[in-house]
């Protein structure tokens, strides 16, 4: 298995990136762990001016930089536009703003972060909902896209009915849709379509986010099957759900902001889960651990999760 996946621009994404939407990190942490991340050997940073720490991993990239870790051209990073942005005109500022605070004169990917679009400003609950126009917000991103200022365009929580839209219309069709995946969730008909139509599917949440509500505990890292497949190759459960992401095909972006598990994390290289315990997992309970209730509404644009998701629950 190699490090990296081959995106349709032809373009190398790393097989492991570091998830950066830590929450309620007290300043530092998310640029300290960056810094740890980069240095154990991270080569992909996933951002969103959403996770509000685009301006503290800007100052951490150019310490890397200044001193000598790495240089641009090694890593990978990707970040998103926001929802207030989908204007088409709204478009280029939210890719500026990024840049800006990330210190960066170009993304390697700029994703459209998830297809809601709220006013320009406004916090992104309900009532500031409107209806999604993503064939203009595409094309706004193509227009980043020709000014090289993102290496490559795609979008984020897109379900299959969402892709194929976009597919559809498309002048320079999408190199990634980035989405939860893990075990648990493991998306087998998104998986499938963005398979026979070149698009790579990045995964977040690839551990089921252990620790949140949604995921009840561990989540599917104390599930029977994953234990005992890690027990047999002596790993962990985080690193054999890693490893099952990179053999299903996709990339993975777990979040830490410990040393020890991000390294831990790395450490998906050089070893297999053999054909006959990859099989064990399609017995898995699959549950959603993202579900964005806080886009519903009874008198807003999506009345149900369902709506949101395209029934994909
Ligand atoms: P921490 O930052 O303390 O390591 P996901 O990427 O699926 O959303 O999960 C993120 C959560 O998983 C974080 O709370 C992180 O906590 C925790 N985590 C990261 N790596 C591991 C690991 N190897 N084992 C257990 N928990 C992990």
């Amino acid at each position: 298995m190699a490090e990296f996946f081959v995106l349709n621009t032809g373009a190398r994404i790393p097989s492991v990136g570091l998830g950066t939407a830590t929450g309620k990190a007290e300043p530092g942490v998310v640029g300290a762990a960056v810094y740890a991340a980069v240095k154990a050997g991270y080569r992909h940073i996933d951002c969103a001016p959403q996770y509000r720490n685009e301006k503290e991993i800007g100052l951490t990239l150019k310490k890397l930089f200044e001193d000598g870790v790495v240089k641009r051209e090694d890593l990978f990073i990707t970040s998103k536009l926001w929802s207030g942005n989908h204007a088409p005109e709204d478009v280029p500022e939210g890719i500026d703003t990024t840049l800006e605070d990330l210190q960066l004169e170009y993304l390697d990917l700029f994703l459209i972060h998830t297809p809601i679009r709220s006013k320009k400003g406004a916090i992104p609950t309900p009532e500031n909902f409107l209806p999604v126009d993503i064939p203009a917000t595409w094309g706004a991103m193509e227009k980043l896209y020709h000014s090289g200022k993102a290496r490559a365009i795609g979008v984020s929580n897109f379900s299959c009915k969402r892709m194929e839209d976009l597919l559809a219309i498309a002048s320079v069709p999408p190199a990634v849709n980035q989405v939860e995946s893990h075990p648990g969730w493991q998306q087998m008909k998104l998986r499938e379509l963005c398979k026979s139509k070149g698009v790579h599917i990045s995964a977040y949440s690839p551990l089921g986010k252990p620790g949140s509500p949604g995921s009840m505990g561990k989540g599917f890292l104390s599930n029977p099957i994953v234990v005992s497949v890690a027990e047999k190759l002596q790993k962990t459960p985080a690193q054999v759900a890693l490893r099952w992401g990179l053999q299903m095909g996709h990339s993975v972006l777990p979040k830490s902001v410990n040393e020890t598990r991000m390294k831990e994390n790395l450490s998906v290289f050089g070893w297999s889960i053999p054909e006959d315990l990859m099989a064990k997992f399609s017995e898995i309970p699959q549950v959603k651990t993202l579900r964005a209730e806080f886009v519903v509404h009874p008198q807003g644009i999506y009345k149900t999760v369902e709506d949101f998701w395209d029934a994909l629950l």
